[in-house]
């Protein structure tokens, strides 16, 4: 839809307030009316709600451009990221926010990522395993150039959480890996400097709360903005763990 043609429509956002520091308040959706712009994005909604009605209202953001991951959020059911997302993309101009489920609810629409996201790199150990004494004043090792893009490609994750949130296991399962801890799996499984057999990678993931609780609904690949190829990613990991039982 083009935003010229929506520009200067009323807007109403119905967002999801709440602190859970404070025990005896309730979650209350809280209506908001803005006057929509071109190119208005929810994100900048959301900086004219806070500027100009309700200074209060916790959201997180950094980058502005998808990069930083900060502003994801469950616009209208569907995890996005709010800078991401153009209010034209809302016909009737009604936008519920609400904060994404799966992580710690810091306040309103702020959530910790970085704590799931730090215990997730924490538990598939999200580093090079390898014996080989590092000498810094040789040549860097050459890497097969479609090994090394293939890393990049999933090394592109930002870590958003929307992947997470819209998972079914991850919802059920607090201690489930997530699409996320996967993707971060597969790029250490194809990485040549990581020495780590199947065998071991069966020891890490090779359980409901790993690799077998994916059950491969495809939420994951839907919602990550970066369009990483996650559920090939979870099929090709399946299959090479499944020999290790
Ligand atoms: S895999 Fe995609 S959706 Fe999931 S955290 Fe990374 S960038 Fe976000
Ligand atoms: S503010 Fe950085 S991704 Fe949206």
């Amino acid at each position: 839809m083009s935003n010229n043609k929506t520009e200067g429509r009323a807007l109403t956002f119905s967002i999801l307030k709440y602190n859970p520091l404070n025990k005896d308040e309730k979650a209350t959706f809280v209506e908001y009316q803005v006057t929509e712009t071109i190119g208005m994005t929810v994100f900048i909604a959301l900086n004219i709600i806070r500027e100009t009605k309700d200074a209060d209202l916790s959201f997180d953001f950094v980058c502005r451009a998808g990069i930083c991951g900060s502003c994801g959020m469950v616009i209208n059911g569907k995890p996005l990221l709010a800078c991401r997302t153009l209010t034209a993309d809302y016909p009737d101009g009604h936008i519920q926010l609400m904060p994404m489920p799966a992580f710690e609810l810091i306040r309103d629409l702020s959530v910790n990522t970085g704590k799931w996201m730090d215990n997730m790199s924490q538990r598939v150990e999200s580093w090079i395993h390898t014996n080989e004494e590092h000498d810094i004043t040789a040549l860097e090792r050459p890497v097969d150039p479609d090994i090394a893009d293939e890393t990049f490609e999933l090394d592109r994750c930002i870590e958003c959480g929307l992947c997470v949130s819209s998972c079914a296991t991850a919802l059920m399962r607090p201690d489930f890996v997530g699409p996320a801890g996967l993707n971060r799996v597969a790029r250490f499984q194809i990485d040549p400097h990581d020495n780590r057999t199947d065998a071991d990678y069966y020891e890490l993931i090779g359980d409901d709360d790993g690799i077998f609780g994916c059950m491969s609904l495809m939420a994951c690949e839907d919602h990550c903005p970066k369009e990483l190829p996650l559920q090939e990613k979870i099929a090709y990991l399946r299959r090479k763990l499944v020999g290790q039982r």
